[in-house]
């Protein structure tokens, strides 16, 4: 007898990041994107950018093209491929709010007030200021995740009761209905590094960061890149060593550098050893300058030929389509909906 082994299909994942800034920051390549990167090549990947989630709360439509946009040059010039990779935006794929409404339908009115984040976001500004978009924000989320029968869902633990109810209603509907979704897992990665504010290394690095300085855009001229790196806070002491508790601002330094050149954190302490704060500054602005650069010029290259990226999100929005369909389908026929003919194929 042969025996033929079929070589086992990746597993699927699937992650998105919400178009909330008008660039990327250092921080989120290294926490989030780099991951994504790497992912591609053992996974079956689908990133994409959840526009229909960004209008959930306030928002202004010039501003959420030109983010969607920055968005996503960013991602393809940080590495994300469009053809190894299924990378579109969300709305271009109907299927996500067609499934968001099906799964509207069987979630609970309790079960969905019971999510922190909406609590969070209303307790803050009132109840008459949440929109039933924001209520409706974690099933819609459910349908992005459960169209593409996704197994893995790589997201940060703010993200955890999300994936919980994804998962109940993945099995509500395969009970009530018939096997239809797969049931994703629950993958709460930990940042890979988490990086800290450059001029208030207790806070993360963040767009709105008390002072820019503290925060490198991936979009800004290198040269300011490299002047907020040599103008980090510092600690007290003169010795390079990796100690968040005691040396925060010279550890963060020391995990950005690790981070873009992928020495170990071990392996600069030696090479800086006996060696001064300013000496670490000036070869990781050199590293910074040297990563941010080529990023920055594909970005731009990427957004000065509109027609091309809109290709490439086309590209993506249709291989995602060829999956989100026959996904939908299924959900339609289950819960008794009428085929629709089109009237050219009956005449
Ligand atoms: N809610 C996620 C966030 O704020 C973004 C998101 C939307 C998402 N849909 C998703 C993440 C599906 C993973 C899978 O970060």
């Amino acid at each position: 007898m042969t025996s033929s082994t079929t070589p086992a299909a990746k597993k699927r994942i699937l992650s998105g990041a919400k178009p909330t800034a008008d660039s990327l920051h250092l921080g989120n390549y290294i926490g989030a994107v780099r991951n994504w990167v790497d992912m591609q090549a053992e996974y079956d990947a689908v990133f994409f950018i959840p526009d229909l989630h960004a209008i959930t709360v306030d928002f202004d439509p010039t501003e959420l093209a030109k983010r969607t946009r920055i968005v996503a040059a960013q991602y393809i010039a940080a590495g994300i491929d469009p053809d190894k990779s299924i990378f579109f935006v969300q709305s271009h794929v109907p299927e996500h709010a067609q499934l968001a409404w099906a799964l509207n339908c069987i979630t609970g009115f309790g079960e969905a007030s019971r999510m922190t984040q909406f609590k969070d976001k209303t307790q803050k500004s009132g109840a008459d200021a949440a929109t039933l978009g924001l209520f409706a924000y974690p099933t819609l989320m459910a349908a992005d995740i459960l169209l593409y029968q996704t197994d893995l869902v790589p997201v940060g633990e703010d993200q955890r009761q999300h994936l919980e109810l994804t998962r109940n209603l993945a099995q509500r509907f395969n009970t009530r209905f018939g096997a239809t979704f797969t049931v994703p897992e629950a993958t709460i990665v930990k940042e890979r590094a988490k990086i800290y504010d450059l001029q208030n290394p207790s806070a993360k690095m963040s767009k709105t960061g008390e002072s820019p300085n503290g925060t490198i855009q991936l979009l800004e001229d290198p040269k300011i890149a490299a002047k907020r790196i040599k103008s980090a806070v510092t600690d007290a002491g003169t010795e390079i060593r990796f100690d968040p508790e005691e040396k925060p601002g010279v550890s963060n330094l020391l995990t950005i550098y690790s981070s873009l050149t992928g020495k170990s954190v071990v392996e600069l302490e030696s090479e800086y050893q006996g060696k001064m704060y300013g000496h670490l500054k000036v070869d990781l602005a050199d590293v910074v300058v040297d990563f941010v650069t080529p990023l920055r010029d594909r970005t731009h290259e990427l957004m000065a030929d509109p027609a091309e990226l809109d290709r490439l999100l086309a590209h993506g929005a249709e291989r995602a389509r060829e999956i989100a369909s026959v996904t939908l389908a299924q959900v339609y026929e289950r819960m008794g909906f009428l085929p629709s003919f089109s009237l050219a194929g009956v005449r």
